[in-house]
């Protein structure tokens, strides 16, 4: 099969022009200004943007937490990922602690062998750094394509390490050129002021807020960016949500040190005001939770500085139902909240079209940047001769509204109910097939294609 996309404004993370994309099979064969070859389908992309598909390098579909299983799997979850632009998503293997990395990963295969309908790869979450588990790092950077380690410095007595087997994850990962994904926030700290607040009878969402403030966010990524410092070993911080963590990664590039920033699209956009809303903010409870107006400017400037290099999700969606699990008691309600589909559009709408950032930062930040940390450069992550046909074309002028009425994930209200966007994704291409066209999926389940990475050495 192949397709011609014609006269669309092709945008990279470093390029703006007019041209046309050739596509045979999975792959772009040719760029260029009228290319006159043949094809079996043509694209006509006059006054459409045409970008590198979306990559969100922070999902967790089907994954066991508090009591529950995050309400997305890889069907639906992959699947609303392509309506809303993004082909291609990083999932998290949690390791139980007391076993392997290996049973992890099988128990991880047994939920998404065959069930992805977009593209998709994993980090492995290590819970339990032992002997045994040291032997084991090498094998998943080279055998298995998983190059990336997630690490929680909180959620103790069920994920969190401590530093002692942080620093020596550390210099095993650097040993053979992977790398360390960090929830920073500082787990005991946190857990002092739940119990008080628990203590106290503050039971409401509000005081999930207020049992995570600033500085433990800010302590953690700083000692994470000293234990980095430290291993020589390459870091990456995940949903980085406010001005003091920022800080602490500014503080790090005075000793010349490059610490790798994820932040998310809703401490972009959405504020703590919401957790006032009384149990209603539980549809915002996530960790760490949404921060103040202060920090959605730092962060914003820390895009434009080049001190955040990736706007993710975290995506994390709990039904209703599953949320009432905390009703009278704020720390049993379940993390998270659901954006994979609404990423791409809100960041246009919200970044590009309110002039907070160029069209190439906008591809940066929403694609090349993950492709490039995470080892899948140049095959995903930007336009090219060579690289998989993962495109989308967006209309940047269409207005539209985001509803639980008419998004395709996998749960029962949306965080975003009626925001008006201006910018739509219309066509989504995965590996040279039409994915999502006239707001219909046109691809199956088990389309969507495990993605083995490659080392990395921390240059992007
Ligand atoms: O609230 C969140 N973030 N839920 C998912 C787990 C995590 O910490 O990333
Ligand atoms: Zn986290
Ligand atoms: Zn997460």
């Amino acid at each position: 099969m192949s397709i011609l996309i014609k006269q669309g404004t092709i945008v990279t993370a470093s390029d703006l022009y007019q041209g046309d994309i050739y596509i045979e099979g999975e792959t772009i064969k040719a760029i260029g200004n009228h290319l006159n070859m043949s094809a079996d389908r043509i694209i006509d992309a006059k006054g459409m943007l045409v970008m590198p598909g979306g990559i969100d390098p922070h999902v967790h579909l089907d994954m066991p937490f508090m009591g529950t299983f995050s309400s997305d799997n890889y069907e639906t979850g992959t699947r609303a990922a392509l309506f809303g632009g993004t082909t291609m998503v990083i999932d998290f293997i949690l390791q139980k602690q007391g076993n392997s990395l290996q049973a992890a990963l099988q128990e991880w295969k047994g939920r998404s062998d065959g069930q992805a309908v977009g593209d998709y790869s994993f980090h492995m979450a290590v819970t339990d750094f032992n002997e045994e588990t040291k032997k084991e790092i090498r094998h998943f950077i080279e055998e298995e394509g998983i190059i990336s380690f997630k690490t929680f410095m909180a959620y103790k007595g069920a994920l969190m390490i401590d530093d002692r087997q942080m620093v020596g994850l550390m210099q095993e990962v650097k040993k053979h050129g992977g790398l360390i994904n960090v929830h920073a926030t500082n787990g005991d700290f946190i857990d002092y002021l739940v119990a008080k607040h628990k203590s106290e009878g503050k039971l409401s969402p509000l005081y999930h807020y207020l049992s995570q403030p600033e500085v433990t966010e800010a302590e953690a990524s700083g000692r994470f960016a000293d234990m980095i410092n430290y291993t020589g070993c390459q870091g990456y911080i995940v949903h980085l949500t406010c001005e003091g963590a920022l800080n602490a990664v500014r503080r790090a590039t005075l000793r010349n040190q490059k610490v790798f920033v994820e932040t998310c699209i809703q401490y972009l956009l959405l504020d703590a005001s919401l957790y006032e809303k009384d149990f209603e903010g539980a549809k915002w409870v996530m960790s760490p939770p949404l921060r103040e107006k202060k920090d959605q400017a730092a962060l914003w400037s820390g895009i434009e500085q080049g001190l955040v290099q990736v706007v993710a999700t975290d995506h994390c969606p709990f039904m209703w139902e599953q949320k009432m699990m905390g009703k009278d008691d704020f720390s049993k309600i379940p993390n998270g909240h659901p954006a994979v589909e609404n990423r791409m559009e809100l960041l246009f709408s919200e970044g590009v079209k309110k002039g907070r950032i160029s069209l190439n930062k906008y591809v940066e930040v929403a694609s090349t940047n993950a492709a490039k940390i995470f080892g899948m450069f140049p095959k995903k992550g930007t336009i090219a001769v060579g690289s998989d046909a993962d495109i989308i074309l967006i209309d940047p002028n269409e207005k539209h509204t985001l509803s639980v009425k008419t998004h395709h994930m996998n749960v029962d209200y949306s965080a975003y109910e009626g925001w008006e966007l201006t910018g739509k994704i219309k066509t989504v291409l995965l590996r040279g097939k039409v994915a999502i066209e006239n707001n219909e999926c046109k691809v199956e389940k088990g389309y969507g294609q495990f993605v083995k990475r490659s080392k990395v050495d921390g240059k992007i």
